[in-house]
């Protein structure tokens, strides 16, 4: 991990609440894994004093970028939906542990809604370089709120879309595609973030299937370094219940140790 002074390349609206903000910062997108996230610096000020946490959704060694996809939402992200090409962003990371795929997978299925569509957007990538095929399913409010498609399409990913404005996001609906997939495409190991009830409904898919799980969590953060213990939550590890920091010990975690989801 490091602190860069990284400079914005483009930061655009990719629809009416989200941001896509590529950065020039070769020193870390050599370093970075999908799942992990950087902590960044939304002031010039000493308000707001935190740093913002926000999840890798492209690196590009070669070309020294990283990128992020981003809901502009509170004080922070607005100062960062405010940057132009040629500013400086501060950057710390690549912070926490990221997914992991395990050789001799053939095909994983990502399930993915609000920030969830940033997060897991590198696992196709990762899947791609060691020979993996990816499954996603992408849940968003609207055909105007799904996020990440042509990114995850872009390696090799075959892409689902089930929205609100059409039922096709209800939950028991999504749990019957997730269900139907599995099953016909003999997938390995599932994959989730953005959403309690669809972080409940894969964990129901893995215990019924004994399929392995990993979710990525989001926490509000203080250091996002395991120093502060903000970001503790409860799980279940080795049989008994344990306190766990999301920063440091995750984000990703074992879909079966996450309680409260
Ligand atoms: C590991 C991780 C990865 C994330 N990746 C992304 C991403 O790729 N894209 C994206 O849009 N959002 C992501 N988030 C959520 C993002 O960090 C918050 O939306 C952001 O911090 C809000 O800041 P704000 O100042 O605009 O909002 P405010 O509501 O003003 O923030 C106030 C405080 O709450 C904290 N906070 C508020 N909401 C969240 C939240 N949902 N999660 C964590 N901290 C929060 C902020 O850090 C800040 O300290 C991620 C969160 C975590 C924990
Ligand atoms: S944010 Fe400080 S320990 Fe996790």
């Amino acid at each position: 991990m490091m602190q860069v002074q990284a400079i914005v390349l483009g930061n655009d609206w990719v629809n009416r609440r989200y941001k896509h903000m590529s950065v020039y910062a070769p020193q870390v997108a050599g370093l970075c894994q999908a799942g992990q996230f950087f902590h960044i610096r939304c002031s010039d000020d000493v308000t707001p004093l935190l740093r913002r946490p926000m999840s890798i959704y492209r690196y590009e060694p070669e070309r020294g970028e990283v990128h992020f996809l981003y809901h502009v939402k509170g004080q922070g992200t607005q100062w960062l939906a405010a940057r132009k090409p040629g500013d400086a962003v501060d950057l710390f990371g690549p912070l926490g542990r990221g997914f992991w795929i395990r050789p001799g997978w053939r095909r994983i299925l990502v399930l993915a809604r609000g920030v969830g569509l940033a997060t897991l957007a590198p696992v196709a990538r990762m899947a791609q370089e060691q020979g993996i095929g990816t499954i996603a399913v992408l849940s968003a409010r609207t055909a105007e709120d799904v996020l990440s498609k042509d990114e995850m399409e872009r390696f090799g990913a075959r892409v689902m879309v089930v929205l609100d404005e059409d039922g096709t996001s209800e939950v028991a609906a999504v749990e019957r595609l997730v269900r139907e997939v599995v099953e016909r495409e003999r997938v390995d190991a599932l994959f989730t973030c953005g959403s309690r009830r669809l972080t409940r409904l894969l964990q129901r898919v893995a215990r019924d299937t004994g399929l392995p799980g990993q979710v990525a969590l989001e926490e509000n953060m203080g250091c996002g370094l395991g120093m502060c213990f903000c970001c503790v939550r409860p799980f279940w590890r080795g049989g008994e219940r344990v306190n766990l920091r999301v920063c440091a010990d995750g984000p990703v975690f074992d879909l079966s140790e996450v309680l409260e989801a």
